[in-house]
């Protein structure tokens, strides 16, 4: 009698589960209430890529429809001796794309951070030629691309090249190639793979001077029979900036010239940030304790205002999906950001749309409601 109950009981178990399973995995996730509008993309590290974050895998497989590389892609981790190439997360990285039906975005070929020395000096630590930086930047892009020609189906080539008033940044590449590297690069990348999509990546370009900037250069390069399929507008927002409607107008200006537009690397930090608003990784400030309010978690008040905050973001976004083809998180969730440590280290920092358990936030359930009545 006691076996009967009990198989009662397991069966009973067994069905409640499946029916909180099947549940699950018919609720909508991110990637299918915005299908039809953008891509909804995350950026993923190889403890993701390798599955091994069971919690993480299940969200990333629900909500996403794109992955970038965090980091496994950039020269200094992919190349960090001259013709020395390390292929191992990179790999992994793309694999996982391909087995999920995923938007493969690689980032990023040209960056003046996370470049190995080597890559700008010769032997005796001397900055090396014009011609030899030149061959450099084409033998990675080729090295780089061509592995995965046909499977990455988009390439951040250069980052971060603008400064703030709109001139060319001064980096090595600048300083030892000019002005010509950054159409060299995407030169580069075209002929490596000429099916890939190939983006301009920077952050601040909501500021009318860096718009104004990238549109110049991309046009330049564009009259020269040069294709930059689009540009990727780093979202590393706050509370307080930017406007949404300096967003907007960068995003008609960009499209306007033709281009795609991508709201690339989206975090919003909800802690206060007393700085003109950057994305600048070589800046730093000194921790206080007053610009780490919330160890404990936010308030409700603002939760509700950081909530609604990034709500207010994604309404931009769906009033522009004729423009905008894809937004990216700069990671799934808020345990592993970089706003933790950056640019302060130690806060805690609460920027992307999963909390530090996983749990996903009100805005998400905001967004696909918003979403499905599109
Ligand atoms: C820039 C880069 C990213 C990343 C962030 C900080 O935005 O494009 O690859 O390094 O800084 O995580």
């Amino acid at each position: 009698m006691r076996t009967i109950i009990e198989t009662a009981f397991v069966i009973c178990i067994a069905a409640l589960f499946a029916a909180c399973k099947t549940n699950e995995n018919t609720d909508p996730g991110l990637k299918d209430a915005l299908d039809g509008q953008f891509l909804i993309g995350v950026a993923v590290n190889p403890y993701q890529t390798a599955e091994k974050d069971s919690m993480a895998d299940v969200l990333i497989k629900k909500h996403f429809n794109s992955i970038v590389a965090e980091n496994c892609m950039k020269a200094g981790p992919i190349q960090p001796k001259k013709g020395v190439f390390n292929f191992e997360n990179a790999d992994q990285f793309v694999a996982f794309g391909e087995e999920n039906n995923m938007f493969i975005v690689g980032h990023t070929l040209v960056w003046h951070s996370q470049a190995p020395r080597w890559f700008f000096t010769d032997d005796e630590g001397n900055d090396v030629s014009r011609d030899e930086l030149i061959n450099r930047i084409k033998t990675h892009i080729s090295t780089v691309v061509g592995r995965y020609k046909g499977r990455v189906d988009g390439w951040d080539v250069v980052n971060e090249a603008i400064d703030e008033d709109g001139s060319l940044r001064k980096n090595k590449f600048y300083e030892i190639i000019g002005e010509d590297y950054v159409r060299l690069a995407f030169e580069f990348a075209k002929e490596a793979d000429p099916e890939a999509e190939l983006y301009y990546n920077d952050y601040n370009l909501y500021k009318e001077s860096k718009c104004q900037g990238v549109v110049k250069m991309v046009k330049a390069i564009q009259e020269q029979g040069v294709t930059v399929d689009g540009i990727g507008m780093q979202g590393h927002y706050f509370m307080n900036s930017p406007a949404i409607k300096n967003l907007e107008k960068s995003i008609v200006a960009f499209s306007e010239q033709g281009c795609d537009v991508m709201i690339t690397e989206l975090d919003v930090s909800a802690l206060p940030n007393p700085w003109e608003a950057t994305a600048e990784v070589s800046f730093g400030a000194e921790y206080e304790e007053m610009l780490n309010p919330y160890p404990d978690g936010l308030p409700e008040e603002v939760d509700k205002a950081f909530n609604q905050r990034y709500f207010d973001f994604f309404e931009l976004f769906m009033k522009h999906s004729d423009k905008v083809s894809r937004v990216t998180l700069w990671g799934l969730s808020d345990a592993y950001s970089w706003k933790n440590n950056w640019p302060i280290r130690g806060r805690t920092d609460y920027p992307l749309l999963f909390d530090r358990d996983y749990q996903p936030k009100p805005v998400v359930d905001m967004i696909i409601e918003a979403a499905k009545g599109k």
